[in-house]
């Protein structure tokens, strides 16, 4: 197979920049292949946690030095999710990852839900987009309803979701990208329906994060969470909310902690060093830019899913083209193979991939697979190679 070559993307020089990329594994140069359930750091990262611990950072509101640090970190790492999902730095809180982000708006939103409401979620989402969400319904016992994603394509179509609204949904919880199957949710239609009948919407963009542009006008959601250690950074989540909404919910705090938002959605005291980290993935994002990635993991995409389609004893589950339906993640089952002994032999050759359900337990269940083991997970992102794609074909292909 030709490799085919990117105009807007010197694949070295990226990979250079990150020095784990330089692992070994039994003998192997170590292929991640694991970014949906976490990607590497460039060393630009590393050096702003260190320099912030370095340089002596202490807690906000001291009116000295190290303080004044803290102060400033927290303030560039939200201007720079600002510009990364187009929102006013003053809308963005950050948390421990997106799960406990999830969890504690869920709480609030939850008190202003009562009997007779409604919410929607999807079979697609990851159980960190459902399990908060169904766990607040319960306990206000308001009705969950949820939207059913095409097991044959992978796709959730808007449709599913729009046909669940009717004016008693308070909320739509939905992904933008599937951690599981790769698949991307036409988010913006979702929205403009839901706010039709006056539900808010709250959008997982984990899995997004290191393959697609997001705007939170585009998508024309209310909320929003995502987590740095999927986009290049530390582990730190973040929770968009639109201002009004944001000072409006009742969130579960200390009493002297701020009231205003984004103060009183972060408990107790942030990891500074975190932050710092934050903003240099997205200034590293930046300097590689949302095209060149998108090129690039489109071309790993499409080169993947040619050598699968070719083999008969693999099964792809999910969208057989790279397309705006799609991200480069792929789950994957082969003829007669437990997923848990495919990964070991993919780990043994250095190819670090993940078996299982990756939390997708509603995804898997649907696809009939949860019992037997779920199904392998190999992701691209756009520190990967198209000999690291082949390495991952080539072993497939040896599993006849
Ligand atoms: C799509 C998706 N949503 C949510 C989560 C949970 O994120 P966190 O680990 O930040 O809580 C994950 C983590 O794998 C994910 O892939």
């Amino acid at each position: 197979m030709v490799t085919p070559m990117s105009e807007l993307f010197d694949i070295d020089a990226v990979r250079a920049r990150f020095p784990a990329l330089h692992r070994q594994e039994n003998g192997h140069p170590v292929a991640y292949l694991d970014g949906p359930g976490g990607t590497q750091v460039p060393e630009t990262v590393i050096d702003a946690m260190s320099a912030v611990m370095r340089d002596g950072v202490s807690n906000l509101g001291g009116g000295y030095g190290a303080s004044d640090l803290a102060v400033e970190v927290t303030a560039s790492a939200r201007a720079a999710v600002g510009r990364l999902i187009g929102c006013e730095p003053a809308e963005v809180a950050f948390g421990q990852n997106m799960t406990s982000l999830t969890f504690a708006v869920s709480r609030a939103l939850a008190e202003t839900w009562s009997e007779g409401d409604a919410i929607v979620l999807t079979s697609l989402d990851h159980d960190a987009n459902f399990a908060p969400w169904a766990m607040a319904a319960e306990r206000v016992g308001v009705e969950v309803r949820v939207a059913e994603f095409d097991p044959a394509t992978g796709l959730l179509d808007a449709q599913a979701v729009i046909g669940l609204l009717d004016e008693h949904v308070r909320l739509v919880a939905v992904c933008l990208a599937s951690n599981a199957l790769g698949t991307v949710v036409d988010v913006a239609s979702i929205s403009r329906a839901a706010h039709e009948v006056g539900a808010l919407v709250f959008v997982d963009a984990v899995h997004a994060g290191p393959h697609l542009r997001i705007d939170v006008d585009v998508l024309g959601c209310d909320l929003l969470a995502a987590s740095a250690y999927k986009f290049f950074g530390p582990h730190t989540g973040l929770l968009f909310g639109r201002s009004a909404l944001m000072a409006g919910l009742p969130a579960f705090k200390v009493r002297p902690a701020p009231s205003d938002p984004p103060g009183k959605w972060e408990t107790g005291t942030q990891s500074f060093e975190s932050l710092a980290g934050v903003a240099a993935a997205i200034e590293y994002l930046e300097s590689v830019g949302a095209d060149a990635i998108a090129d690039h993991e489109t071309s790993l995409g499409r080169r993947f899913l040619e050598g699968v389609a070719g083999m008969g004893h693999v099964r792809l589950y999910g969208s057989p083209e790279m397309g705006p339906d799609r991200v480069s993640t792929f789950a994957v089952a082969v003829e007669s193979r437990h997923p848990d002994a495919i990964a070991r032999r993919m780990i043994d050759s250095g190819i670090y991939v993940w078996s299982g359900h990756y939390y997708a337990v509603n995804a898997m269940d649907r696809l009939g697979v949860l019992e037997a083991g779920g199904l392998v997970r190999i992701g691209f992102v756009h520190y990967n190679t198209f000999e690291e794609v082949d390495r991952v074909l080539t072993v497939l292909d040896g599993l006849r």
